[in-house]
């Protein structure tokens, strides 16, 4: 049996365009799955990777997080999957350094308890769009215990349910989700709905509906004069625990509504995906800290989660894939098209 080719869409230094060019064929190791991708999809993450070179450890670099194909080669000890079936998977290479972890290849190695099986009626170009996302919104909602995110920033600890196959009755929290239309934002709409938490969503007005779709009880406009005084209102008038908010925007601007919120509010969480302001410009009673999507408290959501929650319908394939090509050789325009930016919209490109 002849061996295949890889190749992959190299970074040779940062801010250089990738090159598609050989690259040597993963084997896995335990715990680990090749996989043969069909699809991978575009993270901001991958545009500051390119741009700056931050988090490559191994130069040239394969980076990328998101993929979807058919198993390849099973690891020792893996049990879930076998040669052939088709999954989704989250490629760590952002924490790992390995060029084979990376996505932007043929085949890519990732640990089997960070792929789940798509099923045979979702495409691969849909399901692509869930892994890394999916893990960022588990790492938002439960994590027990802040950890470490960067030097001198914690992890948030919200410490909520997993989400749940079943239809759950409302757990009578409430969590703010300010730029619920992005990826994460909106996977983790789609997650806390699926706990039972009542999500208030700030979204561009037109999309509106999409965040609804997600499962947002009640969506603002993010350009609203009035957001913090309206966001406020509805936070008091659904009563209950309010937990905080999840920021997965995390400029200057969403801060400081976040920090007039939560100061009327008297406090409460404030998870966001970059660096949140520092104690000294929080109000009282803000545990304040930035994600990192890369965790075990993942794991079980991976593995007893996601196919089904995929099957039945309960875990959308949102935001839906814009394919930007087909070929290692569209990554390189699918990240120039992310860096223009997306609105509700996951960057694809099928190999
Ligand atoms: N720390 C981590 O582990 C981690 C993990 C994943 C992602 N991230 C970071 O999280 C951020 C989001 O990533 P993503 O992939 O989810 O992004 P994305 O899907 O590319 O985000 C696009 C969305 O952002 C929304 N948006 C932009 N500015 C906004 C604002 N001021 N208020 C509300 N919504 C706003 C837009 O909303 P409308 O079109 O509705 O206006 C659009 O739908 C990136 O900066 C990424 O690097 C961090």
């Amino acid at each position: 049996m002849s061996i295949p080719k890889n190749l992959a869409a190299w970074l040779i230094k940062p801010g250089s365009p990738l090159q598609v060019d050989d690259a040597p064929l993963p084997t896995a190791g335990p715990g680990e799955l090749v996989i043969k991708n069909a699809a991978i999809a575009i993270n901001p993450l991958d545009c500051h990777m390119q741009d700056s070179g931050v988090f490559v450890k191994e130069w040239p670099a394969i980076f990328g997080c998101d993929i979807a194909g058919e198993v390849h080669e099973v690891g020792k000890d893996v049990e879930r999957f076998k040669k052939g079936y088709r999954v989704i998977g989250h490629a760590i290479n952002l924490t790992s350094g390995r060029p084979k972890d990376g996505a932007f290849t043929l085949y890519t190695v990732i640990p089997a308890n960070k792929a789940a099986i798509l099923p045979d009626e979702i495409s691969f170009t849909d399901g692509v769009v869930v892994p890394f996302a999916l893990e960022a919104a588990v790492c938002v909602l439960s994590l027990k215990e802040p950890g470490f995110a960067m030097p001198g920033v914690n992890t948030p600890a919200l410490g909520l349910p997993y989400p749940s196959l079943q239809e759950v009755p409302s757990i009578g929290k409430t969590l703010v989700i300010y730029g619920g239309s992005s990826s994460v934002g909106s996977m983790t709409t789609q997650l806390a709905a699926a706990t039972g938490i009542h999500v208030i969503a700030i979204v561009g007005a037109h999309n509106f509906e999409f965040s609804k779709r997600c499962g947002a009880a009640e969506v603002f406009d993010r350009n609203d004069a009035s957001l913090v005084d309206k966001v406020t209102d509805e936070v008091r008038k659904n009563g209950g625990d309010f937990v905080g908010i999840f920021d997965a925007i995390g400029t200057r601007e969403t801060y400081a509504h976040e920090i007039s919120i939560l100061d009327r509010l008297g406090g409460g969480h404030l998870a966001s995906v970059h660096p949140p302001p520092p104690a000294t410009d929080l109000p009282a009673n803000v545990n304040a800290g930035m994600i990192f999507a890369v965790n075990d408290v993942a794991a079980p959501v991976w593995k007893d989660y996601v196919t089904p929650a995929l099957q039945s319908g309960k875990l959308q394939c949102l935001p839906a894939p814009l394919v930007v090509g087909k070929g290692l050789e569209h990554i390189q325009s699918a990240l120039d098209k992310s860096k223009a930016g997306v609105s509700a919209t996951k960057l694809v490109v099928e190999l």
